[in-house]
Formats: structure tokens, C-alpha cells, sequence
């Protein structure tokens, strides 16, 4: 598929070029970073109407005492509040390996609809076999109160937004161009970081090239909004926005000069020395089922599986 023929990415264009003339009021966007996963949450809203969306929320997790905790969630809430946000969607960029989400505690605390990719269902059947998960778990994405396909058409407020599948890092993961922004979730990263690996199960760095692809060929002014940020070497802060164009002409592993090949040999090769993320068997399992722990034994206790050598 060309830009030419590419119905959604045509779509998120004219919105994108509309928000720049002042066709709709402009997004407002609030941050959070979480260090201990250097994941980047937000909040955005409507600035007419209040109406918000949380994307990519972090529920804090202690691994080693199996204790779930809501400080970082609670500091969106906070923030909720005090602007006086009525919450619409609680958007998930995909299942993520390196989190938790609190997708469904703000949705208990504010309400919003649960989002994720419709590709959802690939994930749940591969981790549900990895988890052995019995048929309590439908795998049909029905802990999700929307699925999205790439194209799909949503607002937050009056402010137009269009879902883009954007697989590669794993199949589900989604970008979301709301008003002039896009949010690109684990696709890429600042330009001197580079791009997000694509060997979980089910990931695929010659689709992930494709899906960068698609969103850099998006007008060069647009800002991009990360999910995570690591910090390359020699920068010594924290930083998830940068624009198109800085990716074009920057990224360390995807700028114009690029070729696919050249990515999916330096994408394998530099994949193949990563460890596992640290919560990645945690994060799954509760992520693909939108964010909700396990189901409870008789006793009331939830718990978690870890499944020895599958990863
Ligand atoms: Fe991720």
C-alpha cells in the first residue's frame, strides 16, 4: 500500500492539517513519566468541552513482594480532578511488557471506555496458551470496551481522532492521531534512541519498519507523543516529544536513509542481545485481559503465573 491508496493515513492527514488551520480547538496534553518503567502516560483533553482520554495509564507494581500499588494512577486522577475532566476513553497503545495497566482502577474511580487494537485477540491466544489459560479466558477481546480497526474513527470531545494499526513490536499495537497530534505508542522512540524491539512473541521488525514508515510519512510539523523514554547516552533528561520530521531526518535507526533491510538486520541483531523486560510475564498476563488481575480463588486471592522456560 502506497500513501496515495492508504485510506487512514490520507484520513489522519486532513485531520491533522485541519487541526493546524484551527478547524477544531487544540488538544490539550498533560504527561506523566513513570521512572521505575520509564513509561510516559497521558492525559488529554478538550479545552471547550473538558472531555479527556487517558492514554497508556501505569498501575506501580512490586514484583518481588506481589504487590500492586496506585500512586502514579492517583497522580492522573489528581490532575482529572483539579482540571474538572470528564474521562471518555482509556486508550491502550497495546498490551504492554513492561507495565501494568490502571486502566480498569481509573475506569472504577472516572468511568471511560477501555480501548486497545482489534489484533488484541492475537496476543491473548498466544499468551493464553503460554499462560494455559483455561476458557475463563474468552480470547475474543471482550474485556475491552472498544476494539479498534486501523482507520477507525473516534473523538475526544469535539476533537476528531483516527485509530492506525501500527504492528511490529507486537501485532496489536496502535497509534492515535487525536486532533494534530499522534500518539504513537512502542513504535519509536526519541530520534537519539531509535525504535522499540519486535521480538516478543508475535512481534515483527520488517512490520514495525513498515508501520514507522506509514506514520513518518505524516506531515513532518506533526508531534509525536512517546510512550517511553530511556534516556540515550550522553542526554542526561527524560524527553517524549518530538515532531515527524525530527524522526525523518534523525532517528538513529529509521531516518529517511533507512532501507527496510538495513532495519530488520540491525532491528534482529540488536534484539537478539536485550534481555526480557523485568514485569514482562506480570504485565502480560494482566494487560491482555485490559488491565484485570487474574481472576480470584475461593479464598479471594488473585495470583499471578509465571511460566518457566517459554520466553
Ligand atoms: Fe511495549
Amino acid at each position: 500500500m502506497t500513501v496515495e491508496t492508504d485510506q487512514s493515513l490520507l484520513a489522519a492527514t486532513t485531520q491533522i492539517e485541519a487541526a493546524r488551520a484551527g478547524a477544531f480547538p487544540a488538544l490539550a496534553v498533560e504527561a506523566f513519566f513513570d521512572e521505575p518503567t520509564n513509561t510516559v502516560s497521558y492525559v488529554i483533553h478538550d479545552p471547550a468541552t473538558r472531555q479527556a482520554a487517558v492514554v497508556d495509564s501505569v498501575l506501580d507494581f512490586d514484583a518481588a513482594a506481589g504487590r500492586t500499588s496506585t500512586a502514579s494512577a492517583d497522580a492522573l486522577i489528581a490532575y482529572i480532578e483539579r482540571e474538572k475532566l470528564t474521562v471518555e476513553w482509556l486508550l491502550e497503545t497495546h498490551a504492554h511488557a513492561d507495565h501494568l495497566s490502571a486502566a480498569p482502577y481509573l475506569q472504577r474511580r472516572l468511568g471511560g471506555a477501555i480501548a486497545i487494537g482489534r489484533e488484541i485477540v492475537t496476543v491473548q491466544n498466544v499468551f493464553g496458551k503460554i499462560f494455559n489459560f483455561g476458557t475463563e479466558f474468552a480470547r475474543d477481546g471482550s474485556e475491552f470496551d472498544r476494539l479498534f480497526d486501523d482507520g477507525d474513527r473516534f473523538s475526544v470531545g469535539g476533537i476528531p481522532a483516527i485509530a492506525l494499526h501500527v504492528p511490529g513490536h507486537t501485532p496489536a499495537d496502535m497509534a492515535y492521531a487525536i486532533g494534530g497530534a499522534v500518539f504513537t505508542g512502542d513504535t519509536l522512540f526519541m530520534p537519539d534512541y531509535g525504535t522499540a524491539r519486535a521480538d516478543f512473541p508475535g512481534g515483527d521488525a520488517r512490520a514495525l519498519y513498515r508501520s514507522i514508515r506509514r506514520l513518518l510519512s505524516l506531515p513532518p510539523e506533526t508531534p509525536l507523543y512517546l510512550c517511553h523514554d530511556y534516556k540515550a547516552p550522553g542526554r542526561t533528561t527524560y524527553a517524549w516529544q518530538t515532531t515527524v520530521g525530527e524522526e525523518r531526518a534523525h532517528n538513529v535507526h529509521v531516518n529517511d536513509g533507512v532501507t527496510e533491510d538495513d532495519f530488520v538486520a540491525m532491528r534482529t541483531k540488536r534484539d537478539a542481545t536485550l534481555s526480557m523486560p523485568k514485569l514482562i510475564l506480570p504485565s502480560v498476563q494482566v494487560n491482555m485481559r485490559a488491565g484485570n488481575l487474574p481472576p480470584p480463588d475461593e479464598e479471594g486471592r488473585r495470583y499471578l503465573k509465571l511460566p518457566l522456560n517459554q520466553l
